[in-house]
């Protein structure tokens, strides 16, 4: 492993993930060109601009390895989206806050929303002090709100304040997520952890803030899936209509991971069919390398190499590019699944994703039903 020396000006202004992405995949150099000056080869647009507008330093980009991504075009970041607003679930870490750092250097206003307040007020202090060295000065900005998407009441409390706060919703990114729980756990709402919190939260947000995203001339909603909704380390996305909680069947991380990430798919699908006016589609990121594996430092440092080269593991930035295109994009299909795979370890793209490569349980009747059920489960009527 290559260790390269960080200046303290220099680590000010690497977001974490980048800073571990740095020493562990990327052959950087450093070289000393005078007074404050280097030459850095960095792996993404984003960091280089940072780095190059705060120290006056010359920057090169180069894709580290990320070849097999597919981009957000360029048209695409670079769209003034002053005026726009913008909510993004679990904006404080992983590609929820890639998402809040682009967008509100385009110029939004982002709400990043976050159970861990402390989390999200650095996430929005790195958007905030990413906007201010633009040139121009910064024009988006991003906010903090206590957000958890796994407790009912929550969610009611996020959106009266935000409608309470905000003329109208643009945008909501429906990203916050767990994965692979290993034992049967309970939201505050008693609803099994996977589900309650990637899927039925989700669905009481969208239903509550319906109102603000009907007061924008263009409102969208973008659901973060998973290619997992087909199977999950061997286990088949599938609604278990008659036992979506688990009470009577054994319960299994990956297969209810696999429902959850299959229901934010038909959610998307039907909120689309339900409100025509809404852009709403899903998207999977890629396997990105994020909190999301919960893995040990060590471990990761350990495994990294393997999931990079093996898995096609991407960096955050590659992996926040579907997410983006879906955001941004003004040539989206309503109600269709984005995906940086065509299909499972395939092809890159799938921008949409094309029926035979996606689940067959991604049906009509799947989403209607899926709809009805969150309905009667969340009492959030629309
Ligand atoms: N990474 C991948 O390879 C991958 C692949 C396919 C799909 N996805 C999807 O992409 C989305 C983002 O994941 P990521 O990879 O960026 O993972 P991450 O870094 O772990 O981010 C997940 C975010 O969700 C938040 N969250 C979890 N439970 C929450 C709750 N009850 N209330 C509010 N926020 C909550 C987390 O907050 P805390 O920081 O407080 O935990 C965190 O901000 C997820 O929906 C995931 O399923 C990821």
């Amino acid at each position: 492993m290559l260790t390269v020396p960080i200046s303290k000006q220099l680590a000010d202004v690497m977001r974490p993930e980048y800073t571990r992405n740095w020493l562990m995949w990327c052959a950087l150099s450093i070289r000393r060109t005078g007074n404050m000056a280097h030459v850095l080869t960095l792996p993404s647009p984003d960091l280089a601009s940072q780095v190059t507008k705060r120290y006056s330093t010359t920057t090169t980009t180069v894709n580290m390895g990320a070849s097999n991504t597919k981009f957000a075009s360029e048209a695409d970041l670079s769209k003034d989206l002053t005026g726009k607003i913008v909510v993004v679930t679990g904006g404080n870490s992983g590609i929820g806050k890639s998402t809040c750092m682009q967008l509100s250097k385009q110029g939004a206003t982002v709400i990043v929303g976050c159970r861990r307040l402390k989390a999200g007020e650095e996430a929005a202090e790195e958007c905030n002090a990413q906007t201010e060295c633009q040139e121009g000065g910064g024009k988006g900005s991003a906010k903090a709100m206590v957000l958890d998407i796994a407790d009912h009441n929550s969610v009611k409390a996020f959106a009266e304040t935000f409608s309470k706060n905000y003329a109208k919703l643009d945008l909501l990114v429906n990203n916050a997520g767990i994965m692979n729980v290993p034992t049967r756990k309970l939201t505050a709402d008693g609803n099994e952890s996977q589900f309650g919190t990637n899927h039925i939260g989700h669905f009481s947000l969208t239903g509550l803030l319906l109102p603000s995203l009907n007061k924008s001339s263009s409102p969208r909603v973008v659901c973060l899936s998973s290619e997992y909704h087909n199977i999950a380390q061997g286990k088949k996305g599938v609604i278990d209509f008659e036992d979506v909680n688990f009470t009577t069947r054994p319960y299994d991380g990956w297969t209810a991971y696999a429902q959850s990430k299959l229901a934010n798919l038909l959610f998307a699908q039907e909120l689309a069919k339900r409100y025509p006016n809404i852009i709403s589609v899903s998207a999977h990121p890629g396997f990105v390398e994020s909190n999301l594996l919960k893995l040990p430092a060590p471990a990761l440092v350990l495994m990294t190499p393997a999931l990079r080269y093996g898995m096609k593991m991407i960096p955050p930035w590659d992996g926040v590019q579907t997410s983006l295109h879906c955001c941004l994009s003004d040539e989206l299909e309503n109600g269709r699944y984005y995906s940086q795979v065509e299909s499972p370890r395939g092809t890159v793209g799938g921008w949409p994703t094309e029926k035979e490569h996606m689940n067959e349980n991604v049906t009509e009747e799947n989403a209607r039903k899926l709809w009805e059920m969150s309905v009667e489960m969340t009492k959030v009527d629309y």
